[in-house]
Parts: structure tokens; sequence; C-alpha cells
């Protein structure tokens, strides 16, 4: 049994009062802040960059795990590494170079991720299983919070877990997109070590528990 690691996503907090948002997930037991930066282009949405990112930084007591749903990600791993990102993940669908981008994530000290969408094969990232230090599964298209569960991640996550154990990888497996304390314990049994959670989180009544009832599901990974 081990334990559940939750990263909530900033998308969905109140911008308005972002400095409380942030103090509120620093006093909670979560593990990361998850920060999704868009484009408008790899997706059809638009979110936040590095100004807000410094701010986020700035408050935050807890490892930033930066999602860059962007193009050309590789422009932009240093300036978003040297704004703290401990995590620093990219598309694989926006990477015709993943090794290399991967090498270029590790060199500026950050662990690297390779996120998939939920059309993209496992197959897109057999080759950099050893290299990744994490995996990131959409179970939903990627650009908004609040999106149904795509369920088709558990098979896939199961998967991924397998063929990394077949590679003796240590690679972490984090899962992104309408995850719920109703879903949880489905998706931690196929394998999954990050929860990310957005509008289950900021949307609750009470986020602070919302976080610790996520962080109390029991973890069985004996199945596997
Ligand atoms: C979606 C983002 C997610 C999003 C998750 O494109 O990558 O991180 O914020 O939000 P929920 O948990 O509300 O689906
Ligand atoms: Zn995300």
């Amino acid at each position: 049994m081990h334990e559940v690691l939750l990263a909530p996503s900033l998308l969905a907090c109140d911008f308005g009062k972002l400095k409380e948002e942030i103090e509120m997930i620093n006093g909670s037991d979560a593990d990361y802040f998850h920060v999704d930066v868009m484009d408008g282009n790899f997706v059809p949405n638009i979110s936040f960059g590095q100004p807000v990112i410094k701010f986020i930084q700035k408050y935050a007591k807890k490892p930033l795990d930066v999602h860059l749903m962007i193009v050309q990600p590789e422009k932009y791993i240093e300036a978003f590494s040297d704004l703290g990102a401990d995590i620093l993940t990219v598309h694989v669908e926006a990477c015709p170079h993943i090794h290399r981008t991967i090498a270029q994530i590790k060199e500026c000290g950050a662990k690297a991720g390779v996120a998939l969408n939920p059309g993209t094969s496992l197959a897109t990232v057999e080759e950099v299983m050893e290299d990744a230090d994490l995996f990131l599964i959409m179970s939903v298209n990627p650009g908004f919070g609040g999106q149904k569960f795509i369920y088709n991640a558990i098979p896939k996550i199961r998967r991924l877990k397998s063929m990394l154990i077949d590679v003796n990888s240590h690679a972490m497996i984090e899962i992104d997109g309408g995850v719920g304390l109703h879903n949880a314990e489905q998706i931690l049994k196929a394998g999954t070590d990050i929860l990310v959670a957005g509008t289950s989180v900021f949307g609750a009544e009470n986020p602070v528990e919302a976080v610790n009832k996520f962080k109390n599901i029991k973890r069985d990974t004996s199945i596997l």
C-alpha cells in the first residue's frame, strides 16, 4: 500500500482570489500544484502564462507540476524551468523529437513528463519508456476543466503500467481530467500514482476536506 499523490489543478480555482486559493492548498495534504498552460493552438483554449506562474511560484509551498498544452514546447522549456517547474510535462503529439525534448527538460533540472491525449496510442512513447520520469494519461480531451472522464483511460493505464514494469522503469503515472471521488479508487487500482483534480477540489463545498478524502483512499496495488 502506498500513498495517493494529489495535484489540484489551479485552472479550476477562483482567479479573483488566487493567492488565498494557493494558501489553502499549501495548508492541505495535497502534494503538488497542477498548472495548466494552454496556447489556443494545441488546444482550443488559452489559460495563463509566465507572469501568472511567477506569482503562483512565489506563494506555492508545494512542487509545481506544469502541464504544457502548447505547440513547440521545446521553445519554452528553459523559461518554465526557470520559473520553478518541478515537473515539466509536454504532449507527445506536439513533439516530433520527444527523446530530445525529454533530455532538454532533464538538463534544466526538472522532472520530464510526457502526456498522451485520449486518442493517442501508448506505442508513441514505447521508445522513451526508460527516459521519461512521468507519463500523463489524459482522461479528457485537453483544453477545458470540468469534462466527463473517458473510461478508456483505465485499461490504458493498466497497459502502461505493465509496459513500465517490463522495462524496469520507475516512471510515475499521472491521470488528468474528470477525476473525482466517484472514480478515484478505480483509477488508482489500475496503477496510477498521481491524480490531477480540478473541479472536484476547487468546486467542492470544502476543498480541503475534498483533498483529505482523496488522500485517504485506500490504495491497494496488490492486484497488479
Ligand atoms: C484539462 C486540464 C486539466 C483540468 C482538469 O485540459 O489539463 O488539468 O484542469 O480539470 P477537471 O479535474 O475539472 O477535469
Ligand atoms: Zn492538466
